[in-house]
């Protein structure tokens, strides 16, 4: 590797599924380690090589690059069933992750009761209205755990002896709230589970800040890769509606061990356009044909759950909102194809408050944004932009609008997605992304 040897977060400046999977998988040969450092198997990182498609939800998705060592940092959240699919499917494609993988033994379990209580929650939480429309993975309920001291570290695994002690208060209290009518299976079943797909992960459980640690002062280079996004940040996003963890970048030293000072550069992830899975605010939302066609076109059906996707135009305060937050170096703005051929793209750029005056401020209450009208502004469409890899070559049209998305974020593009596959983008020249890949 004669490149620049930097260390680069990529992270979601939307509310999740902007296309990280594809960009961290492009970068990851330039890298030696790649590090997820929060949320679980709510993630689904989608990677095309060859027009086939990979999907990620826990394994970093440096996984396909054999150099490439692949970190589970603590602040991650881990199902061990799943990640055990996970390993068997990529097995069965070719990529062994045998002696690269190293899992936090910090990082805390998904249990069979936290499952069953982010259901049971939503359930309950559908009939008063107030239904967040989570992925239904225990998510939640394992933060909580985390947070009240009650929760299970992957290093619990290596005393089989007292893990019933560790596992049995969180228990208890989700089948006091669940009942006897929920079907939990019991604390002993909960417990030879655990050990039974503990087993085989055994071996890649250990002290992950340490290896990470060395791994910066031994100047390799790393890959953070954010799962979920600002806007569903339990901080940062638009609480209630929002995941469980610090999806943004404060989360990247905190589910890692690292300092900031290990950080060179932030890559932000956006596409063209916005989409959201669950409830909650979204005034881009396009409810008409437009929105219908979006979908359509950019394949909008979660990765993980199948759910539709909720689409509209780009939203710029809330992009904006994102690269403050994380301080953000370059964007990657993905999909482009798919505004293809529309005559006429929208984009929000600022939102009429019920006086009439003009913002681009975010409320920090979810019930503020109900009273905002989004204001939009309004370009010519293009033909197509599939498979371009030199933006020079784009549409004039297509390029006015990308100029505008970056002044109105405040961010320069780095790199322009086409096209699912590796190979459908553009990078642009005298970025630090340009450099960084020679
Ligand atoms: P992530 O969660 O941020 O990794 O994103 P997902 O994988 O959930 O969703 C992004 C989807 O868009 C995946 O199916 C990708 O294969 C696909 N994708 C990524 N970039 C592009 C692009 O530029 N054009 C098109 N048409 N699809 C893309
Ligand atoms: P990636 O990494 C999109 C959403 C859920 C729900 C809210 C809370 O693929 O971008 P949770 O199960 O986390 O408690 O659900 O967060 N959500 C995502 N939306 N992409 C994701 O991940 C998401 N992970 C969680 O739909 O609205
Ligand atoms: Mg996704």
């Amino acid at each position: 590797m004669d490149q620049p040897s930097i260390n680069l977060a990529i992270l979601g400046l939307q509310w999740g599924d902007e296309g990280k999977g594809k960009v961290v998988d492009l970068l990851s040969p330039r890298f030696r380690q790649v590090v997820r450092f929060q949320g679980g198997n709510n993630a689904g990182h989608t990677v095309v090589v060859g027009g086939q498609s990979i999907a990620l939800h826990q394994v970093p998705s440096g996984a396909l690059h054999p150099d490439c060592f692949l970190v589970v940092g603590n602040g991650v959240v881990l199902n061990l069933e799943v990640l055990q699919q996970e390993l068997d499917r990529l097995k069965a494609r070719g990529f062994d992750l045998a002696g690269r993988l190293l899992l936090s033994e910090k990082a805390h379990l998904i249990l069979p009761h936290h499952i069953a209580l982010d259901l049971w929650r939503e359930v309950r939480a559908d009939k008063l209205g107030t239904k967040i429309g989570t992925t239904g993975r225990g998510i939640g309920p394992a933060y909580e755990m985390k947070a009240s001291r009650m929760g299970v570290r992957l290093g619990d695994l290596r005393h089989p002896g007292s893990l019933a002690d560790r596992i049995r208060q969180g228990y208890e209290e989700v089948r006091l709230r669940l009942g006897e009518a929920e079907g939990l299976p019991s604390l002993q079943a909960i417990v030879d589970g655990a050990l039974r797909t503990a087993q085989p992960f055994l071996p890649f459980i250990g002290d992950a800040q340490t290896h990470l640690q060395t791994a910066w002062q031994r100047g390799e280079s790393i890959l953070f890769e954010g799962a979920q996004a600002t806007l569903l940040d339990i901080d940062h996003g638009t609480y209630p509606f929002v995941t469980s963890s610090n999806c943004s970048l404060g989360g990247l030293f905190t589910g890692t061990g690292l300092p900031p000072k290990a950080l060179d550069k932030v890559l932000g992830i956006a596409k063209a356009y916005t989409t959201r899975v669950g409830a909650g605010p979204f005034p881009a939302e396009l409810l008409d044909a437009t929105g219908a066609r979006l979908r359509e076109a950019g394949r909008e059906f979660g990765t993980t759950t199948g759910r539709p996707r909720r689409c509209g135009w780009f939203d710029a305060p809330i992009t904006a909102h994102a690269c403050r937050t994380n301080g953000v170096d370059g964007l990657a703005i993905m999909k482009l194809d798919v505004l293809d051929g529309l005559e006429e793209v929208g984009m929000v750029v600022g939102y009429r408050t019920g006086e009439g005056g003009l913002t681009t401020q975010l409320p920090s209450c979810a019930a503020d944004w109900a009273g905002l009208k989004p204001e939009i502004r309004r370009f010519k469409g293009w033909d197509s932009t599939r498979g371009f890899t030199d933006p020079r070559d784009l549409p004039g049209t297509a390029r006015a609008y990308l100029e505008a998305l970056a002044e109105a974020v405040g961010v320069p593009i780095a790199y322009l997605s086409t096209g699912p596959d590796r190979t459908e983008g553009c990078v642009y020249p005298g970025t630090f992304l340009a450099s960084l890949l020679g």
